[in-house]
Order: structure tokens, then sequence, then C-alpha cells
């Protein structure tokens, strides 16, 4: 499984993402697509990121009945995606329908990751408001055990996560960690951080990387950096 940095472009606009994309005349960074841009732009927005040779992890996190997420993500295998995600939290069932729906005629479906708890959902709030009485560790943990059941690849959660999933769903279960900046960078909204160099010596996977890159003064050299840290 190969390590790898994947940019968040948080953008609202195809002209934006495509000014941002431009910048990198040598490589080809491994993108994400979220709502954001993907409601903005719509599909056309994957198919033209897609052509300039980006792989691509869309980032729709479906959670409805089996059967529409099965339909959902047999739309979405048609766009050849390279990664696609769902919440953990539409059940076992939705996971395996999400997994037939995404398998193309030839066999090969692109990689599905779940959601486990939201990194901003809080311990104190899951319990209260979802009722949930379990530590948010042991949610965590059981989620992406299911989704290891459900024939899924592998989580997004927290590179200090990271750890504790591989050892309860072995290390070929792949762990997908945004929250992290440079030792030396502006943290901004997220809490639970960890740099580059901390998050490969975890055991993520890959990591996903959105203002300590799109926000620099030369986002060329700020992925260079993030690649030299993480890959090595
Ligand atoms: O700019 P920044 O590096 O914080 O971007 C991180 C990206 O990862 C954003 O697109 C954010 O929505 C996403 N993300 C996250 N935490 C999660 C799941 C996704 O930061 N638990």
């Amino acid at each position: 499984m190969g390590k790898d940095v994947i940019i968040a472009c948080d953008f609202s606009s195809a002209e934006a993402t495509f000014n941002f994309l431009d910048k990198f005349t040598e490589e080809k960074p491994f993108v994400k697509i979220g709502m954001e841009l993907y409601y903005a732009e719509g599909p056309s927005i994957v198919k033209e990121i897609k052509k300039r040779g980006h792989r691509i992890f869309l980032d729709l996190k479906l959670h409805d009945i089996p059967n529409t997420v099965k339909k959902a993500m047999s739309v979405l295998s048609s766009l050849d995606v390279d990664m696609t995600n769902l919440h953990a939290a539409g059940t076992v069932e939705m996971m395996k329908a999400a997994v037939e729906g995404l398998t193309k005629e030839d066999g090969t479906r692109p990689i599905l990751i779940a959601v486990t708890q939201l990194t901003s959902t809080s311990e104190a709030r899951m319990q209260n408001e979802l009722l949930i009485n379990a530590s948010i560790n042991d949610t965590i943990v059981k989620y992406a055990e299911n989704a290891k059941a459900a024939g899924l690849d592998g989580v997004v959660c927290s590179p200090l996560e990271a750890g504790m999933v591989k050892e309860a769903c072995g290390k070929e279960f792949m762990t997908v960690t945004p929250g992290v900046r440079f030792a030396d960078g502006d943290v901004g909204d997220q809490v639970r951080v960890t740099t580059p160099e901390k998050a490969k010596e975890i055991g993520s996977d890959y990591i996903v990387v959105g203002r300590p890159i799109t926000a620099a003064e030369n986002p060329v050299e700020a992925y260079r950096r993030c690649v030299k840290e993480f890959v090595g």
C-alpha cells in the first residue's frame, strides 16, 4: 500500500480549483473533492480533474438506506474516482450495499473508506445527544471493525486514532487522516493535529492536507515538504 499526501481542494468554484492546480507543473497530486466543490460544480468537476491526470478522493460521506446508497455509489463508480467514502453509522448492511454498488462489471472498484465518528463530535455530545453509551475510542474501533466486516478498505480518522484502528483491524486496513499541520504552522480550527512525520510514525496510509498547502505562499513547495516528511 503506497503512502501518499492528498490535497483537500476546499475551493468553492472550478475556476479557483484550476488556478490552484495549474501551479503544479511537475507533479500530479492526489486531490480530495468535498461537498462544497461537488455541489457547486457537479460531476463535471470530477471528470475535468481526472482528465488532467490527478487521482481523486471524492469525499461525499454518504449515509442513507442501503438501496439508495448502493445506487448512488454505482453512479460515483462510473465517474472513475479513485477513493470515496460513507458514514459507518449507516450500519454494516448499508456498507455492504455500498461495496456492491461501487463494484464495476470487471470486479474492480474505487477504494471505499468509512467515517467513524467525525472529529468535530466530542465524547460528551456523542453520549448526551446521540445516546451512545460508550467511550468515543470504543465507538471508533467498533465502527472500524464494522467497516472491515462489510468489506471496506479502511476508515477516515484522526492521525491520533490511526494506531488503535490498526491494532484492532490489522495493518492492511487503511487509515486516511486529516488534521495534519507542519510543526511551525498555523493550527487554524483543527483541534487534534499532528505533523506529517508523526502521522507516518503512527501508521497513517494517506494524510489529507488542506490549508497548510492551499493557503501557503508557495503551495508547490508546501506540498513537496509534506511529501518529503510523510513519504520520505
Ligand atoms: O485545511 P485542513 O488541512 O484542515 O483540511 C482538512 C480537510 O479534511 C478538510 O477538507 C476537512 O473537511 C477534512 N476533514 C477533517 N476532519 C475530519 C474529516 C474530514 O478535517 N474528521
